[in-house]
């Protein structure tokens, strides 16, 4: 699959080692064999393995299905519990494994030969910063953040973002390789959460300020947003969207707005307790939501025929491209 319209870079198959196998390295994985790499998906439970390759298996068949074969058959994608192998074999990384900085640090601290090789080394964190990432690994001038969407195989920007003192040939390298497989890097500093999680996490602090002042529940906020402002956000992002409002009215809410808006600097109260009580997400069953009571896999595959449907329209449309130019 080509995400982007201007033509990917060529490029030689590379040697990919992606750590961690959960949502996102798997799909990942995916992602970058489709592009003709050879690609290693590391999962220190060997146990695991069968089921990780069915979900592999999964994701190639849905890809399939929707964007048909991959070119020329693509590459190759073998799993491997044992790091030192990937290590020492892999041209570039890709991090996938737990949103916690003492977790990477201590995983990345251990690819001696791609750090002495400078190999290109990649981090998805979501938020975290890349720069003290690098330090605690003994990575900097080597690591960067290369921020996929869930899902990975079919959200078309991957945010980019370098530590402080990466080369730029080091940037570069990961643009090319994300750009070859069909994504749009978008370049970013280096602020916890990056552009895209710095916008989402202002809007559910604000979902949660709601519900908790009573205002309205969980599911009017979930409709209000699915059902009104995001069916137009995949053609006007927010500032195009401000120039069709009109930037006087746009001034004009937000002078009276603002000082309503939600401050906290604390996770909600109604997801602290949730979270207190074991009650996360789908996954186990109560989150804001009673799971049990919903086809969970359902809403998933419902988010990924859509995206899908969406991306063709936007292609037939020619409006999955950068148009010129932002005058600012
Ligand atoms: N899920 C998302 O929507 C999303 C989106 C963008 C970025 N990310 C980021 O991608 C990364 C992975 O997220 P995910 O959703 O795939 O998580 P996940 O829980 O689905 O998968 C993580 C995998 O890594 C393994 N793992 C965890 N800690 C490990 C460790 N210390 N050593 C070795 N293996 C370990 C787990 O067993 C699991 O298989 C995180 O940094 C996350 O913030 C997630």
């Amino acid at each position: 699959m080509s995400s982007a319209t201007s033509p990917a870079p060529s490029l030689d198959p590379l040697r990919i080692g992606i750590l961690g196998a959960g949502q996102m390295g798997a799909a990942a994985a995916v992602l970058f064999r489709r592009a003709g790499h050879e690609v290693t998906l590391w999962a220190r439970n060997e146990a695991k393995h069968t089921q990780i390759r069915e979900t592999t298996d999964a994701t190639e068949a849905f890809l399939n299905q929707h964007f048909g074969p991959a070119p020329h058959s693509g590459g190759t994608l073998t799993l491997e519990s044992r790091l030192a192998q990937v290590d020492e074999t892999s041209d570039a990384i890709l991090e996938c494994v737990a949103e916690e900085m003492d977790q990477k640090t201590a995983l990345l601290s251990q690819l001696p030969h791609c750090r002495e090789r400078k190999a290109l080394i990649m981090t998805c964190t979501s938020a975290l910063c890349v720069t003290d990432m690098a330090r605690g690994s003994g990575l900097v001038g080597i690591l960067v953040g290369a921020h996929f969407w869930n899902p990975p195989h079919l959200i078309p920007v991957v945010e980019v973002i370098p530590g402080e003192g990466t080369p730029e040939t080091q940037v570069q390298r990961a643009m090319t390789l994300l750009q070859h497989a069909g994504k749009i890097a978008v370049r970013c500093a280096d602020v916890p959460g990056f552009i895209g999680n710095r916008l989402q996490h202002a809007m559910w602090r604000e979902a949660l300020a709601l519900v908790d002042a009573g205002v309205c529940t969980a599911q009017d906020v979930d409709r209000v947003v699915k059902w009104t402002f995001a069916l137009r956000l995949p053609v006007l992002g927010p500032f195009e969207n401000m120039d069709l409002v009109g930037l006087p009215l746009v001034q004009s809410i937000e002078s009276y707005l603002f000082p309503h808006l939600a401050v906290d600097r604390e996770p909600a109260r109604s997801l602290t307790t949730r979270v207190q009580e074991g009650h996360t997400g789908m996954k186990a069953g109560q989150g804001f939501y009673d799971w049990t009571q919903r086809d969970a896999a359902e809403v998933v595959a419902l988010r990924d025929r859509q995206v899908v449907q969406q991306l063709q329209f936007l292609k037939e449309q020619g409006a999955l491209e950068d148009r010129p130019t932002t005058g600012a």
